[in-house]
């Protein structure tokens, strides 16, 4: 490798993944996750397990990482973390272990907001969105639709109020006791199940915001009621309720969508984040292609859920602008995209 390549190590500990990744040239060479089984005991994720998992996890995940890509520590060219948004704990191991290794190798850091990085996972593969682009960034911790004009330029455009998407496909799996994360298992449970079977109310937000909070009640009341008359409701409509829920989710997430990409005419569409591994939502993204004119981008599945890969991509960017950042940064576990 010649001397002129900018090489990257790239740390992400914001939820339950710890992972590193090595940017050469704005390529990504590995990516190494280590995910954290140990809060499927729990139903969600509990951040103080987190983040003694990520102490054990992160020595070998970045040793994984280096080997793997045949590089030396004192060929880096710098050390790039997730800042946020994420779990405190979580994120300071992170961002702790980032600042000594640049302390140590004398190189300098970048700092990574996770959010942009979900988005920035689009450049990773070909072919890329071109600017602007309306990015739907759905995961168990953000639903937000992101207008893009430039790799490191975005506005949030609208957003959850409560709850995120991917937070009320995993409490709507808990209730049909499928264990947590249950979003994947409702996917496949929904690809049986007839999506116009129920229906549950929704609360309406203005503009171009997102609640689920609401329909989450009402699926909660919905299968009380049910119960009652019947024990073996939910054990005998599982794939129905599924599929049900999977449709009224996806419905509220295309609704501003559509809205979004008229309002600012722009028929770029792309997603990110754990949600967009949803078999019911790439589906109605691929007939907008057709219904729209859309041109619609998701990114590879190893890049939709965490994974320092993104964070790498994110951080080549920021190398190229020479957006570094100083010893005295800390983690911010409400870190804002714009
Ligand atoms: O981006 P991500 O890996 O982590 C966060 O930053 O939150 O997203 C995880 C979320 C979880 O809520 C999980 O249930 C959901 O993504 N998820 C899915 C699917 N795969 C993962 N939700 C619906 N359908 C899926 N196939
Ligand atoms: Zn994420």
């Amino acid at each position: 490798m010649s001397n002129s390549e900018i090489k990257i190590l790239a740390i992400e500990s914001s939820c339950d993944e710890t992972s590193a990744a090595i940017a050469v040239n704005g390529k990504i060479l590995n990516n190494i996750i280590a995910t954290q089984s140990v809060h499927e005991n729990y139903g969600g994720v509990v951040p103080e397990l987190a983040s003694r998992a990520h102490l054990l996890n992160i020595v070998p995940v970045v040793n994984q990482a280096l080997t793997k890509a045949s590089i030396q520590r004192n060929e880096l060219n710098a050390i790039a973390f997730t800042r946020g948004p994420g779990l405190l704990g979580a994120l300071l191991v992170g961002t702790s272990f980032a600042k000594a290794m640049a302390l140590a190798l004398g190189l300098p850091l970048i700092e990574v907001n996770h959010m942009q990085a979900h988005i920035l996972a689009h450049f990773i593969d070909n072919p890329h969105p071109k600017f602007p682009f309306l990015c739907l960034t759905v995961s168990g911790g953000h639903t937000q639709i992101v207008r893009v004009k430039d790799h490191l330029e975005m506005e949030v455009v609208g957003q959850t109020q409560d709850d995120a998407v991917g937070e009320a496909f995993d409490k709507v799996a808990k209730m049909l006791n499928l264990g947590y994360p249950g979003g994947a298992k409702i996917d496949r449970l929904a690809e049986n199940g007839d999506p116009n079977r129920f229906s549950f109310a929704k609360t309406e937000m203005p503009d171009l915001d997102y609640s689920f909070s609401g329909i989450k009640t009402s699926v909660l009341y919905f299968l009380k009621d049910q119960l009652k008359k019947d024990p073996n409701f939910i054990q005998v409509n599982q794939t129905d309720l599924a599929a049900s829920i999977q449709a009224a989710l996806v419905n509220m997430l295309m609704e501003k969508l559509v809205k979004a990409a008229k309002k600012f005419n722009i028929k770029t569409i792309a997603i990110a984040g754990g949600v967009s591994a949803n078999s019911g939502l790439r589906k109605k993204l691929k007939e907008m292609e057709k219904s729209h004119g859309w041109e619609i981008h998701i990114p590879e599945f190893q890049y939709c859920t965490d994974n320092a890969g993104m964070i790498a991509m994110a951080a080549h960017y920021k190398y190229l602008k020479k957006q570094f950042v100083g010893q005295q940064v800390s983690a911010l576990p409400r870190m804002k995209i714009d």
